[in-house]
């Protein structure tokens, strides 16, 4: 690939001074307002500015692009002018270094190419055994009464991912590595990004460096006799040209991985509790389902299927929440927007928040309708890049059929468990950033059916 102009600073100050917009004070910028309402911060810019607008968060200028047509702009970017690396770099470069997400075209490409195996089928199927007797088991053993659910059911996932993805099952292990995760991803939207000993992003540097010899040690007891799971595919993958993947690389992906592969997941639980505690009708309707599917035998990759009201239930809830409430890129070459040409060496970044909630896109946005995503009228399938809370294109989301049997599963088993309710005066708070979470740790009031 032929070697890209290096950014013109004079050019990129030249189309900031143009695009509309408010940077707001220096470093600071709409940093408050964006931790503490990123969708209404992202609704009121858009009134204002229109779909396409800057901004200033912790430092980083950005241009926002907004609707259906940018995220295909961004997602599908066939040219390859936009880079996740930098991208991302600003917010996870130092913390997650490397992982697949942070990388670009080839090396991108070589990487996802063996990642990939560990996503086929099989190997999906592999993960289900290991995983149903432990999400039955975590059912039966949820407690009555007042639960705060939100960092029990973080617990469980990581604790299901360690196991199924490297082997692992050691508790007290597992509730080190909970804490280093949660350090490093808060530190991912830290204000003050410097390693201040004390402050969030130090911590976060500091928790890193300890999953990385967590799971460099790991890697060593593993490269001879690897197994089938994630980690040993990673210890026994051999690219095209016959080179094995180095220690350094596989903790770096096994870090990103466990923690994309449990935030991501918990975060959709907690919101699908969250709305079906709203809405309790749609808590039975599902609940009826759950009972049919229990009957029908041992559940399997195929049997998952059966469950449609849930899947639709799933996919409202990632419509209403999604996880990641944006995606950054930046240009590596002049690129041509909504007739905006913007310069190499430009932030940009997309809003699922704000896309999944468009009236122009979806009927009665702000409601929780899972008969939206019915075969009838599969409103997802109007617009293209309207429901994109798993992006698309070539960083699409590797774990989402993971993701998928992993949410269905726990949820089938709790709702034929379980029925919960919400608390009185509950005000449903929630934050947006880094991961989409209920700021009070979803405190729900659950009784055995
Ligand atoms: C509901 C759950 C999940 C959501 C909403 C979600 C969302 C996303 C999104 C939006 C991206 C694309 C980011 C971009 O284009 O910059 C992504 C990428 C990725 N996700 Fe997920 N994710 C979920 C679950 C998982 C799980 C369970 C795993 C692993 C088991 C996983 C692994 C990854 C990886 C490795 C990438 C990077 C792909 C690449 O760059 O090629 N995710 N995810």
């Amino acid at each position: 690939m032929a070697a890209l102009p290096e950014p013109d600073p004079a050019a990129i100050a030249a189309f900031f001074a143009r695009v509309p917009g408010r940077l707001g004070p220096p470093y600071l910028g709409q940093t408050l307002a964006f931790y503490r309402d990123y969708l209404g911060l992202t609704r009121r810019q858009h009134a204002e500015f229109g779909p396409v607008y800057k901004n200033r968060v912790i430092g980083m200028e950005t241009v926002a692009l907004l609707g259906p047509e940018a995220n295909r702009f961004l997602l599908a970017d066939a040219a390859g002018s936009l880079s996740s690396r930098l991208g991302w770099d600003w917010s996870l470069g130092k913390l997650f270094p490397r992982g697949l997400m942070l990388r670009d075209a080839d090396d991108h490409r070589h990487h996802r190419r063996i990642l990939q195996t560990a996503f086929q089928r099989d190997a999906l199927a592999g993960y289900l055994e290991p995983m149903r007797p432990r999400v039955a088991a975590l059912a039966q053993a949820w407690p009555t009464g007042r639960v705060a659910t939100h960092p029990r059911l973080k617990a469980f996932l990581l604790d299901l991912a360690a196991r199924v993805f490297c082997g692992l099952t050691l508790q007290d292990e597992i509730a080190a590595l909970n804490a280093h995760f949660a350090a490093v991803v808060r530190a991912s939207t830290a204000l003050l990004r410097r390693a201040v000993p004390g402050f969030a992003y130090a911590r976060g540097l500091a928790s890193r460096r300890e999953l990385a010899a967590f799971f460099a040690d790991l890697v060593q007891t593993r490269r001879d006799s690897p197994g089938t799971d994630l980690l040993g595919r990673l210890c026994s993958a051999v690219s095209d040209d016959g080179e094995r993947l180095q220690d350094a690389e596989i903790v770096d992906h096994m870090v990103f991985f466990l923690m994309a592969a449990h935030d991501t997941t918990t975060s959709t639980l907690s919101s699908l509790l969250r709305e079906l505690a709203l809405a309790p009708a749609w808590q039975e309707r599902l609940r009826e389902e759950s009972r049919a599917f229990a009957r029908g035998g041992a559940i399997s990759l195929e049997r998952l299927r059966e469950l449609p009201l849930l899947g639709q239930a799933i996919k409202e809830t990632l419509r209403l929440h999604p996880p990641l409430v944006l995606v950054p890129r930046r240009t590596l070459e002049p690129v041509e927007f909504a007739g905006w040409r913007i310069p190499a060496g430009v932030n940009v970044g997309i809003s699922t928040a704000f896309t999944h909630r468009m009236p122009e896109l979806w009927t009665n946005p702000e409601a929780f309708d899972p008969d939206r995503f019915s075969e009838a009228r599969a409103e997802d399938r109007r617009v293209p890049f309207s429901w994109i809370p798993f992006g698309g294109g070539v960083h699409v989301c590797l774990g989402m059929f993971f993701a998928e049997i992993q949410v269905k599963l726990v949820a089938h088993h709790l709702l034929t468990a379980l029925h919960w309710k919400t608390i009185p005066g509950w005000t449903a708070p929630s934050c947006q950033v880094p991961i989409q979470f209920p700021s009070d740790g979803l405190p729900l009031d659950f009784a055995h059916v």
